[in-house]
C-alpha cells in the first residue's frame, strides 16, 4: 500500500526505519495507551519490528519534510464483527508530531483508501477509554460510536480496560464524502 497526502507518505515499513521505530518504541508515552508494552531494548525492538514488517498489516508513516518514519498505522482483516468484510484500525504516532493533526490526516486517506481500493463494508476503530487523544482523532474522522465494553481485555501489566469502539460503513463514507464535498485523493 502506498499513499500520500500533504505531508506523509504511507507506505509498507523496511528494516530501514527501525532507528526511527526504535526511537519512540521505547517511550512510555506511547505503547501504553495503544495497549503495547514498551520496548525494553534494540535486540528486543528488532525482533518485535520484524515481525511487523511481515505481518504485512502495519504500515509506516513518513514525513515528507525529513523522510523520517513518525508512526505506524495498522489495518487489521480482523475486528469486532465476525465476518470477512470488516477492516479494524490501530495507530501510533512519536510523540514529537502529536498534535499537528497527523494521524487524522493519516486515518482519512486510509479509510478513503479502504473503502476505493478494497470490497470493505465496515471499518472499525477503538481506543481505551481514558485515551482521549485518540478518541478525539476518531471522532474528527468521522466514525459513529457503537458503545463501551466494559473489562475489554488485559494488558501486558494486568491492567484491565475498558475500552471504546466506533465504526464507518460504506454507506456512511459516501455521506462523509458528500458532506464534506471532495474526495481524499489517493
Ligand atoms: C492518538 C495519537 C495517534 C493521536 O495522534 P495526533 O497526530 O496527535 O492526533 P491529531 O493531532 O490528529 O489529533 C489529536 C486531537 O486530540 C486532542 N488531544 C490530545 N491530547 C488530548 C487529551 N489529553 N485530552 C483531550 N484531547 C486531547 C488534540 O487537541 C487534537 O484534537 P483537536 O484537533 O480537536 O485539537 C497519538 O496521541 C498517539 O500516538 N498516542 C499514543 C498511542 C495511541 O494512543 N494510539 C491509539 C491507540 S487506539
Amino acid at each position: 500500500m502506498r499513499i500520500t497526502t500533504k505531508r506523509l507518505l504511507i507506505r509498507d515499513l523496511s528494516f530501514r526505519d527501525f532507528d526511527d521505530y526504535y526511537e519512540y518504541a521505547v517511550k512510555d508515552t506511547i505503547g501504553p495507551m495503544a495497549g503495547w508494552k514498551p520496548i525494553p531494548n534494540e535486540e528486543v525492538g528488532r525482533r518485535v519490528f520484524s515481525g511487523m514488517i511481515l505481518a504485512k498489516d502495519v504500515f509506516g508513516i513518513e514525513y515528507l519534510e525529513n523522510h523520517k518514519m513518525i508512526g505506524t498505522i495498522s489495518i487489521y482483516n480482523y475486528g469486532i464483527r465476525k465476518y470477512k468484510y470488516v477492516k479494524q484500525l490501530g495507530f501510533s504516532l512519536n510523540d514529537s508530531y502529536w498534535n499537528m493533526g497527523i494521524m487524522t490526516e493519516v486515518v482519512n486517506s486510509v479509510i478513503a483508501y479502504i473503502f476505493e481500493k478494497t470490497d470493505t463494508m465496515v471499518i472499525e476503530v477503538g481506543h481505551h477509554s481514558d485515551n482521549y487523544a485518540s478518541k478525539r482523532v476518531i471522532e474528527k474522522c468521522g466514525f459513529l460510536y457503537d458503545g463501551r465494553l466494559c473489562k475489554y481485555k488485559e494488558l501486558y501489566d494486568g491492567r484491565i480496560i475498558d475500552a471504546d469502539f466506533y465504526s464507518m460503513t460504506r454507506e456512511d463514507y459516501e455521506r462523509k464524502l458528500k458532506y464534506e464535498g471532495t474526495k481524499t485523493k489517493i
